[in-house]
């Protein structure tokens, strides 16, 4: 697969199958993903990856403490997706770190496709790291950033065949030639 197409192939998911994704690949994702730049080599992500039962537990956890009113229900079941992840960084990483782990994160998400896999970045993941953190045993000195969930999907079912849209370029690249 070409990195364009990868590219043009990734788009947040929000219905999975349930078909396991082996372990082989999920391996195979994160670690080519750690090829990934970062200031200083610092490479400061942190993974954290659930499947099956522990992936259930986590979701219950969360689904359990939610706020009334808030009506994120399937992002915090992954959308059904098999694997759950959860990208953290140490709390004394400042923005370059967390510049490294959204790199991170693309890569992860990008090699899923050349696996014919696809995933969705999930912030909401962060609203409840208090939870997350008791049920990864996560330490206190790490934020949460986003979850991603990764999996075999439909991309005609609805609503996995939304397309976003994108500006233009020249509304954001200024050029400078002379
Ligand atoms: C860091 C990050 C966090 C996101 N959090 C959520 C989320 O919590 N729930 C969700 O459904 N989508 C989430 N998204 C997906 C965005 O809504 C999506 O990327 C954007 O609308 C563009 O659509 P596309 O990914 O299909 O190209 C997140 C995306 C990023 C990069």
């Amino acid at each position: 697969m070409r990195v364009s197409e990868a590219i043009k192939s990734r788009r947040s998911m929000r219905v999975f199958k349930s078909d396991p994704v082996p372990r082989a690949d999920i391996e195979w994702i994160i670690s080519t993903a750690t090829r990934a730049a970062s200031n200083g080599n610092l490479q400061p992500w942190k993974l954290y990856v659930t499947t099956s039962k522990a992936r259930q537990r986590l979701s219950a956890a969360i689904l359990k403490a939610m706020d009334d009113g808030d009506n994120g229900r399937k992002n915090y079941d992954f959308f059904d997706a098999p694997v759950g992840m959860i990208l953290c960084v140490d709390r004394r990483m400042g923005n370059g770190q967390w510049i490294d782990c959204g790199i991170f994160l693309d890569q992860l998400m990008l090699l899923a496709r050349e696996k014919g896999l696809h995933t969705c970045p999930q912030a909401a993941f962060s609203r409840y790291q208090h939870v997350v953190r008791r049920e990864l045993k996560i330490p206190d000195d790490q934020v949460v950033i986003c979850g991603l969930a990764l999996g075999k999907a439909d991309p005609d079912e609805v609503p996995n065949n939304l397309i976003t849209e994108r500006a233009p370029i020249q509304d954001f690249v200024r050029w400078y030639t002379e």
